[in-house]
């Protein structure tokens, strides 16, 4: 009995501990490492990130914008996800070569099409400067070794302020197009599978990054040669199964985890419910029209999806943190935190502190969000604002200005702007309502819907000839750019409410309290787009009562779901024939009893948005797969992580293998890797 107790016991204690939560710094990974390697890891820290030897950091950068891809060849061979190249695989496309709906295939480095604007990082060092910050050292002086040594260089925040951390990069910006396979395998499941497991999306495009003869970052040229980067991932072939450990290494942009929970109940109980609303309304509008007319359907396609990425995210968000009861958690350890502080001056105020602040914040941040899903996503205003710009610069308007109007329909953005216009007067709170708004509904037609056809039908930016043809003061006038006059909102937005200068002060504080008090939490700071480790373990999980779901999807689940008649569901014939015939070559494998392909897996590694495109590796530090998602009912792992229900998707390296030998034909590009 008392064993059976001690056991119970133990097993609290270990759930206590939230084995799997954390983003960590690489260059603070020691502090990890035996946790690490008790979970499977066999390499050292040293391993993970190294300032004086190549380490797997060199391996792993910052791709594009919002996105982390990583080296698997000496020849500067480049791994992503293919939603993140997805633009530029878009700017590549045209009628007569989509590659989007194709795929592309480089079958040399001739092939391989340079892709203008895109840009990748190498992070050089990272180095923790609070002590310089501390003793007066400006932001410009502790960046400018770094600068003068060629390289560029940003100084981040970590918790709430607390420390400064200088990250120096390397930036290259001759990166070509590889390969992609067609969106019907890249994208397979499109937004009706998105954030959802299980999931068979073969979500990966391949660049190759181009530098000068002296390997440093050089601008597009014939000459620049294959970057060698200092470190590159091998490739294990191997397979994952239930219980492997796994890591992911890359940019997370945004989580929230120590906030109090007026901030929770924020986002769950006001930001979230107003912008699903709203963007509900805006996607029934595309999705109609787009059943109408096939041109809209690809006019709309990326609109629709960028829209509805974030409108499932937050819906999930929403159900994990009720069914965490998060809110309720955050209030009984702030009741545990108060009493402890009570009799401390510095801390005794924070919470009274913060709820004060919150209250004077929460109002104008509300304003913000409730502005960018609104009168800020009317596209004709926007396309004034560029449009009268571009009308102060050039006597003629240049015919590239054409591009603007390549996705857009007037008619829709018309239904888009009458319908978030009344959104806009429903969620704002009357005294908040600007009067300059007011007044031009009064004076063009009395009601919103009047209003936007005023707008719509006198407007010199509803097409290219119509602006062309305006004069400057035609355009500095004409009413959609009023509108986006009106809709310009006078405050800076943070990354979260919690960020704003008058609540993140004394999170400062706060932070260094909670240091104090709960001595037992790991502390990491919140993502914000720097390089972080995370790790953990394929694992499944019950998704519902009594349903629990496989960590790891197959080729089957592709040929179940394939139908041509849906258009997110409708695969290459190829796959078909090589499914019919079972022709998988070096890649087939049984699979819980059955001879296939495995596709993606899922593990519960703490990731993030900007995580995708990240390398998952094994404990031997080889490259397992490529993240891509979570699961939607644990979105909220940006705010609470809960290892029992917080998954990431990946996409099993050998299922990108297999596509890129048997589906592209480019089997060669697999020489250059190092498969194990
Ligand atoms: N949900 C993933 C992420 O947040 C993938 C989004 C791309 N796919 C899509 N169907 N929209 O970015
Ligand atoms: N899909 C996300 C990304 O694009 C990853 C995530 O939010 O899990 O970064």
């Amino acid at each position: 009995m008392k064993k059976l107790i001690l056991a119970i016991v133990l097993c609290f204690t270990f759930a206590g501990v939230r084995a799997d939560e954390g983003m960590w710094l690489p260059s603070l990974i020691g502090s990890r490492i035996n946790d690490m390697r008790q979970k499977g890891f066999k390499l050292s820290a040293e391993d993970i990130y190294s300032v004086n030897k190549a380490s797997m950091k060199d391996a792993v950068v910052l791709f594009g914008s919002g996105c982390t891809g990583e080296y698997v060849s000496d020849q500067g061979l480049l791994l992503t996800n293919h939603h993140c190249g997805y633009g530029a695989i878009q700017k590549l496309s045209a009628v007569e070569h989509d590659y989007l709906t194709d795929g592309f295939w480089a079958m040399s480095r001739e092939e391989e099409l340079p892709c203008e604007g895109l840009s990748v990082r190498r992070l050089v060092r990272m180095e923790d400067v609070t002590a310089r910050v501390a003793a007066g050292e400006s932001f410009d002086e502790i960046k400018k070794q770094a600068i003068d040594e060629g390289y560029s260089a940003s100084i981040e925040q970590m918790y709430y302020g607390n420390q400064q951390f200088l990250f120096v990069y390397e930036i290259f910006t001759d990166v070509r197009l590889v390969a992609a396979p067609p969106s019907s395998i890249g994208k397979f499941g499109g937004d009706t599978d998105n954030w959802i497991w299980p999931r068979h999306t073969g979500d990966f495009s391949i660049f190759r990054v181009y530098a000068g003869k002296d390997n440093k970052p050089a601008k597009y040229s014939k000459e620049n040669q294959p970057y060698r980067p200092a470190r590159h991932l091998r490739i294990s072939t191997k397979g994952v199964k239930e219980g492997d450990f796994t890591m992911i290494y890359g940019y997370p942009a945004n989580t929230q985890e120590y906030v109090i929970s007026d901030a929770v109940e924020y986002v769950a109980e006001v930001s979230n419910p107003m912008k699903i609303a709203l963007r509900t309304e805006r996607l029934d509008i595309i999705s109609a029209a787009q059943e109408q007319d096939p041109a809209i359907r690809i006019q709309y396609a990326a609109k629709h999806a960028g829209i509805a990425n974030a409108w499932k995210k937050w819906q999930g968000e929403a159900l994990g943190i009720k069914r965490l009861g998060t809110i309720e958690k955050k209030r009984a350890y702030e009741k545990e935190f108060a009493a402890w502080a009570a009799d401390k001056p510095e801390y005794a105020h924070l919470l009274d502190s913060m709820h004060a602040a919150y209250n004077v914040v929460r109002e104008w941040y509300y304003m913000g969000e409730l502005y960018a899903e609104t009168g800020k996503t009317i596209e004709l205003c926007a396309m004034a604002n560029v449009l009268h710009t571009a009308k102060m610069r050039y006597d003629n308007l240049p015919e590239n200005f054409k591009k603007l109007y390549v996705s857009y329909n007037v008619d829709v953005d018309r239904a888009l702007a009458k319908a978030v216009l009344k959104g806009f007067e429903r969620y704002c709170p009357a005294e908040k309502y600007p009067a300059a708004l007011r007044a031009e509904i009064g004076k063009y037609g009395g009601t919103v819907d009047a209003y936007v056809d005023y707008i719509y039908d006198n407007s010199h930016a509803t097409s290219f000839e119509k602006a062309a043809a305006a004069t400057k003061e035609q355009m500095e006038t004409d009413p959609a750019m009023r509108l986006f006059e009106i809709f310009t909102f006078d405050k800076k937005m943070y990354r979260n409410m919690s960020n704003a200068p008058e609540v993140e002060r004394w999170y400062r504080t706060f932070m260094k309290a909670l240091r104090e008090w709960d001595k037992e939490r790991a502390f990491y700071p919140d993502a914000n787009f720097t390089l972080r480790v995370a790790y953990g373990s394929v694992a499944g999980y019950e998704y519902a009562d009594g349903e629990y779901h496989n960590p790891v999807s197959t080729l089957d689940g592709i040929i179940e779901k394939d139908n041509p008649n849906i258009y997110d569901y409708n695969i290459p014939q190829v796959l078909r024939d090589i499914y019919a015939a079972k022709d998988y070559g070096r890649w087939g494998e049984k699979v819980n009893g059955r001879y296939t392909v495995p596709v993606a897996f899922i593990a519960t590694n703490h990731t993030s948005g900007g995580n995708s495109g990240s390398p998952v590796i094994n404990g031997k530090g080889e490259l397992i797969g490529i993240n891509f998602d979570r699961t939607w009912r644990s979105t909220m792992s940006d705010i609470e992580f809960d290892p029992s229900i917080c998954r990431n998707i990946s996409v099993d390296i050998r299922f990108v293998l297999f596509v890129i030998d048997r589906v592209g034909g480019a089997g060669y590009l697999l020489e250059e890797m190092d498969l194990r």
